[in-house]
């Protein structure tokens, strides 16, 4: 009978009404042993009436087996696999075993799962209960929390039973951030009840007390306690009251009650606490290995410690630890030993060389070797925690020093990946102290510096990975190049934070980088381009960046080589006002990551794309991009990145747009991206031009122009001399400009061309700015950038109301009013505005649209769908479920005012 927990129950029921209802949410149950999480769980089973139950529960050792925990979940709902779409349905089948093919990214799986999920509760809600998910596989934990954080109306429910453990696994930590219900000890008067209801005979009140305090109202310590209520047997446990924890002290009870039984009987209770699935038959060949007949289990039943029938099963999970840790580690041995001789090599060679793994005394080169296949196998199936949890224990087997050195480098190469980097931190001391050969330690040498990375963004990682592509070249002179383009990378990455001269220094070792094996790639041509842009400047490195980018939109693949630098190709584009490769890379950029469901790099090119979204003018649509990664950042766990500021300083609003900056500057201090610190200042320059600000507008722009970053400078140029014109500063306009117009003229996209003749316009005084302005609006109608568009057409207006020439003033004031007000950035338009009421023009109001009134996500959601996507392929391109995606559409037909899909095609959205 259970006793308390109202609240709890209250809490269980109100998750399963709201799911009838059509939401969805999940539910982390936290607590230490025995205090009921399980009980909770069972409670939430019992209740559910009308939903359909799945249930798993992760399995102390089971650690190391990939996708073990998420396939018993997923097991029964398997026959919906064929409503997933494609690259979904094949992640999948690959985690769970059933096909060969390319390693799925966990978070594939996970936005997989969520469709499976979603798919099984059409027909009924669904109850998915997830027990002792401490003890889950780390990629399955992973899953269950991405799909945890993107439920939200497909009548769906996840309850987790999650023990507080110090140190938390892998597996408890990826938990974090989703809702909690965490489990105290029972009320005194509860905890009375349930201690009188568990002793038939009546205690001695000095023992009752005792027994109630040294529980602290955790059942199972009441209820395992009582069994030795006699004060006899109270004087051993009890003497010393604060030496144990209480689950600590249960698991002694446990302990005392299984040495009481014969020596063949505690045996096989080890056996049976060692294998982790609790196979029986698995049971009893092991025990025919040891000679021990099964009969001798008898006498652990009559205890009710554990149960045997068809699997094995002990009364609870304690009892498992207390009898495995109650051994020697000689008896340990043994027992797996016995246990990896009753496992098919053929069925179930993991396992097999996991238990021979557990028995071994000191090292053993076949064991270490057979571990070593086991990881070959997990990482196929996209297990890398797996994968490096093999191999970490490969390493400690392995007699030869050198051939441990280099599984301890795979391992650490696979914690990496994985996202455990201090784990492979600890791994690769172990690599390096070893005899590498000299391409292993360049190897090593490189994931040194790409884990520092990961783990502190440290400014010493271009210069470590310079030293390791110098080592690189004359061994694998493809990884050198690579590791160099790399450096550079990190290089611009840490920007202004970075070490001496910064990039220009890790360019100038880079030059000594071995030529391409070949014929070069995309990322070979990059290389080269950047090392010419960083050692001879802008205008020497057009020609190598063109060839590069014009490779890149070339070689279209989903392979690695087409990837590759990928990051870097953007940046010079952006660099070379090359808006429309630019456009074409980044949608490239997104579909890679999206496909490999890479949600990192997806958040990364998402950001990205957004930014060229605000400068075309679809300012919206930007929005709802920026919604996704805030979402996808949200699903991993990860803290926001606080980058959407390209968007809210092109729409101008100044305490928005200040309140990230300040944010920006500080995380991007702290984490040594200086890069960032280049991008907020140049759009702080942006702001600041729109509000007319221009002092502010020239301190921000000298930021990024001062550094002659990649990317910012070509941003910040224009916006400094505009600045320095309105400031009142006609010299520094006109050396910037300078600059500017040799670049744009190397350049010689529409793009620069435009922008170069809007500044020279700028800085022209008399009748011969008239053609410059003309030109930049030319020029500029021939590119992308709607913004540039509109904001030509702003300045030529001002200068020509200057000028006296009122009716043209208005013309083409009102013209940028109306782009700019309709493009959403307010801050420009206001200024045009100013302007055309200084000729006497009342600008026109822009009317209010229907559309205004949706979410950044419900436009994204809208446009999607207006454009003729299923609900269905919103969902995959979201990762939500088709049903999530429904529900907002309900809210955005409320919002339109309209009925269905069709009728969306007809609306105006922004
Ligand atoms: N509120 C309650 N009233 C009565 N008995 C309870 C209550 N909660 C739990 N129990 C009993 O206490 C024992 C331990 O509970 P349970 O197995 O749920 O703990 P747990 O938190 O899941 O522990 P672990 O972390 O070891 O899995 C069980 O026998 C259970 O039936
Ligand atoms: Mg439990």
């Amino acid at each position: 009978m259970i006793r308390g927990r109202q609240a709890e129950h209250v809490a269980v029921q109100r998750l399963l009404t709201s799911a009838r209802g059509g939401h969805s949410g999940a539910l982390v149950v936290r607590g230490e042993a025995g205090i009921g999480k399980t009980e909770l769980l069972r409670h939430a089973r019992e209740t559910a009436s009308g939903f359909r139950v799945v249930n798993t529960v992760g399995v102390e050792s089971e650690i190391g087996f990939a996708f073990a925990g998420l396939h018993q979940l997923c097991a029964p709902l398997l026959d919906r696999l064929p409503a997933l779409p494609e690259p979904q349905r094949t992640a999948l089948a690959v985690a769970f075993g059933q096909r060969t093919g390319e390693a799925p990214d966990p978070f594939l799986v996970g936005v997989a799962t969520l469709g499976l999920l979603a798919e099984a509760a059409e027909d009924e809600p669904l109850l998915c209960l997830v027990d002792d998910a401490h003890w889950l596989d780390l990629v399955s934990a992973q899953v269950f929390a991405f799909v945890a954080r993107r439920v939200q109306a497909e009548r769906l429910v996840l309850v987790f039973g999650l023990r507080d453990q110090v140190p938390a696994s892998e597996a408890a930590k990826v938990f974090a951030g989703l809702p909690e219900l965490r489990l105290a000890g029972l009320a005194d008067a509860d905890a009375r009840a349930l201690l009188a209801s568990a002793v038939r005979t009546p205690l001695d009140d000095r023992v009752r007390e005792r027994i109630l305090a040294e529980a602290r109202g955790n059942p199972l310590a009441l209820l395992e306690l009582s069994r030795q209520a006699a004060p006899a047997g109270l004087a051993g446990g009890f003497g010393t009251p604060d030496a144990l924890s209480v689950p600590g002290r249960i698991e002694e009870s446990f302990q005392r009650r299984a040495a009481g039984l014969p020596a063949p009987t505690q045996t096989l209770m080890l056996v049976a606490a060692a294998d982790p699935v609790g196979d029986a038959a698995l049971l009893w060949r092991a025990a025919e290995h040891l000679g021990i007949d099964a009969e001798a289990i008898a006498p652990a039943e009559a205890t009710g410690l554990l149960e045997v029938g068809a699997r094995v099963r002990f009364s609870h999970p304690l009892v498992r630890s207390a009898v495995y840790r109650a051994a020697g580690p000689a008896e340990r041995r043994r027992a797996h030993a016995a246990l990896a001789e009753a496992t098919s090599e053929k069925a179930d060679p993991d396992r097999r060389a996991w238990h021979r793994a557990q028995a071994v005394l000191g090292t053993d080169e076949t064991v270490a070797l057979e571990l070593e296949r086991s990881a070959g196998r997990a990482r196929a199936r996209g297990g890398l925690g797996a994968a490096a949890a093999f191999l970490e224990r490969a390493t400690a087997l392995t007699p030869g020093p050198a051939d441990r050195a280099h599984r301890a480098l795979a391992a650490a190469q696979a914690k990496h990946e994985a996202g455990a980097s201090d784990a492979a931190f600890d791994l690769l001391s172990i690599a390096v102290a070893g005899p590498l050969d000299a391409l292993h330690r360049a190897r090593a040498e490189r994931l040194r510096a790409q884990i520092e990375f990961a783990r502190t963004r440290s400014s010493d990682v271009p210069g470590m990975l310079l030293h390791a592509a110098k080592t690189l070249a004359p061994l694998d002179p493809a990884q050198s190049r690579d590791t160099y383009l790399q450096a550079i990378e990190a290089a611009i990455h840490a920007g202004p934070l970075g070490h001496g001269r910064g990039v220009v220094e890790v360019a100038e070792a880079a030059s000594d980088a071995p030529p391409p094996v070949g014929p070069p790639s995309p990322a070979d041509l990059l290389l080269d381009g950047l090392v010419t842009r960083f050692t001879c400047g802008y205008e020497a490195s057009v020609p190598g960046l063109r060839r590069a980018l014009h490779a890149y939109r070339e070689n279209l693949g989903t392979d690695d080589t087409s990837r590759r630098g990928l990051w870097g190709a953007c940046r010079a584009a952006y660099m070379l006002w090359d808006d429309q490769t630019l456009y074409e890379l980044t949608t490239r950029y997104i579909r890679l990551a999206r496909d490999a469901g890479a949600l990192t790099t997806l958040a990364t090119a998402l950001n990205f794309h957004s930014t060229i979204l605000v400068q075309i003018g679809d300012l919206a649509q930007a929005a709802g991009l920026v919604a996704d990664v805030t979402a996808i950042l949200e699903s991993t766990g990860a803290p926001p990145l606080p980058y959407d500021i390209v968007r809210r300083a092109w729409v101008g609003r100044r305490a928005e747009a200040l309140e990230q900056f300040e944010v920006m500057v500080q995380e991007a201090t702290r984490r040594g991206e200086g890069t960032v610190i280049t991008l907020a200042n140049s759009s702080m320059s942006v702001l600041y031009n729109g509000l007319g600000d221009y002092r502010a507008a020239l301190k921000a722009a000298s930021v990024p122009c001062d550094y002659d970053e990649l990317t910012h400078s070509s941003a910040a140029l224009p916006e400094l001399i505009e600045a320095a014109v309105r400031a009142g500063e006609p010299a520094r306009a006109e050396a910037t400009l300078e600059r500017l117009s040799s670049r744009a003229r190397a350049s010689g996209t529409p793009l620069a061309l435009g922008i170069e003749a809007r500044s020279r316009a700028l800085t022209t005084t008399g009748p011969a700015a008239e053609d410059l302005y003309r030109e930049a609006i030319d020029q500029l109608s021939r590119s992308r950038y709607a913004t540039f568009l509109g904001r030509a057409h702003l300045v030529y207006g001002e200068w020509l109301r200057r000028e006296g020439r009122r009716q043209d003033a208005r013309e083409q004031l009102r013209t940028a009013h109306e782009m700019l007000s309709g493009m959403g950035v307010e801050a420009f338009a206001e200024r045009a505005a100013r302007e055309l009421r200084a000729t006497g023009e009342q600008p026109r109001k822009r009317a209010a649209q229907p559309a205004d009134a949706l979410t950044p996500q419900e436009l994204r959601i809208a446009r999607l769908v207006a454009g003729g996507a299923t609900s269905k392929e919103v969902a995959a391109q979201l990762f939500l479920s088709p049903r999530t995606i429904d529900a907002h559409l309900r809210n955005i037909f409320g919002k339109l005012g309209i009925a269905s899909r069709r009728e969306l095609r007809t609306v105006r959205l922004p």
